[in-house]
């Protein structure tokens, strides 16, 4: 516990199995907690500034809600309104906002714009999402699959899809959560490379496996858990049919959901598109937890704002 407080959260590679699983112990005793009606208030006085330079409805809301819930203030910080949207360097934001504050979560583009910032702030920062990464969003669904699944050793998930932030944060976490982790992407949409490197490395020392394929049938077969993500993230609007071409025959169907074990459960970090990256009868359906995941993103948070912060 000593050792997370006052860490940066920026991709899962910088915390150990150790570290994640007493940051998803932490999450569940909060969702008791806040299941039973209790109030646990150890951020109380503390304020977390967010800020956002894309759009964000589960992010922003069960942040604002999570950091209210532990007894401290959120501060909604678009980038239309601070000065960084004219132009301020993150290095002077970085310093003046850790004059004022106990945490920054942000959302933004390039990775490296979160690395300066925490390189210059002297309080935690929590990666919100990058065009690389979304650490907090693996952080819920490592929790979902603990409690659909019951644990996560030996576990097999398939992500079906664009090989983008999601892809990298769930190779880098759910490997190193014991979870054999299998790539479905179509050439020239596969994971970055490097990032596939530094999760196999992991995997080896975990004693898992990362696979990057161009076959999402092989890819489903008898797999525990099947996730996607859109086609065309945050500022790829651009590309959308391009991608909706290449991602044919990637999409998570019944077809492709039947070749899962028969109990799999289906993840998306939300939001979807129902008719492309997955169909309305397998998000809707019974092996869907989608719902439940986007919950598990306020316990999840809640449980790092308090490690981090306290
Ligand atoms: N999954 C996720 O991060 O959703 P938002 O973009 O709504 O925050
Ligand atoms: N890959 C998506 C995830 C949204 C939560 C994006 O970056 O837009």
């Amino acid at each position: 516990r000593e050792q997370l407080a006052g860490r940066d959260f920026l991709t899962l590679a910088d915390y150990s199995e150790a570290e994640i699983a007493y940051l998803l112990d932490l999450a569940a005793y909060l969702k008791k907690r806040r299941q039973a009606g209790k109030v646990d208030q150890p951020l109380k006085g503390k304020t977390l500034g967010m800020i956002f330079e894309k759009s964000s409805t589960r992010t922003r809301i069960s942040f604002e809600a999570g950091i209210y819930q532990l007894g401290g203030l959120g501060l909604f910080l678009s980038s239309r309104d601070i000065q960084i949207g004219r132009g301020e360097p993150i290095i002077d934001t970085a310093k003046v906002l850790s004059g004022y504050l106990d945490g920054i979560m942000i959302r933004t583009f390039a990775h490296g714009t979160v690395e300066e910032l925490a390189a210059n702030a002297s309080i935690p920062v929590i990666n919100g999402l990058t065009d690389s990464f979304h650490p907090c969003q693996v952080l819920a669904d490592l929790l979902t699959i603990q409690e659909v699944k019951g644990g996560l050793k030996g576990l097999k998930l398939a992500y079906i899809g664009d090989g983008n932030n999601m892809a990298h944060s769930l190779m880098l976490g759910a490997a190193k959560m014991g979870i054999d982790v299998t790539i479905a992407a179509p050439d020239g949409y596969q994971p970055d490379s490097a990032v596939t490197e530094q999760a196999r490395l992991a995997a080896r020392f975990y004693g898992t496996g990362v696979e990057v394929t161009a076959d999402p049938e092989a890819a489903a077969e008898n797999a525990d858990v099947l996730y996607t993500d859109v086609w065309a993230s945050m500022g790829q609007e651009s590309e959308q049919q391009v991608r909706e071409q290449a991602f044919a025959g990637f999409q998570v169907n019944s077809r492709l959901l039947s070749l899962a074990r028969h109990d799999a459960v289906f993840l998306h970090c939300l939001p979807a598109h129902r008719g492309e990256e997955v169909t309305a009868e397998v998000i809707d359906g019974t092996r869907s937890a989608v719902f439940q995941q986007a919950e598990n993103r306020l316990h999840a948070q809640k449980a790092l704002m308090t490690a981090l912060m306290s």
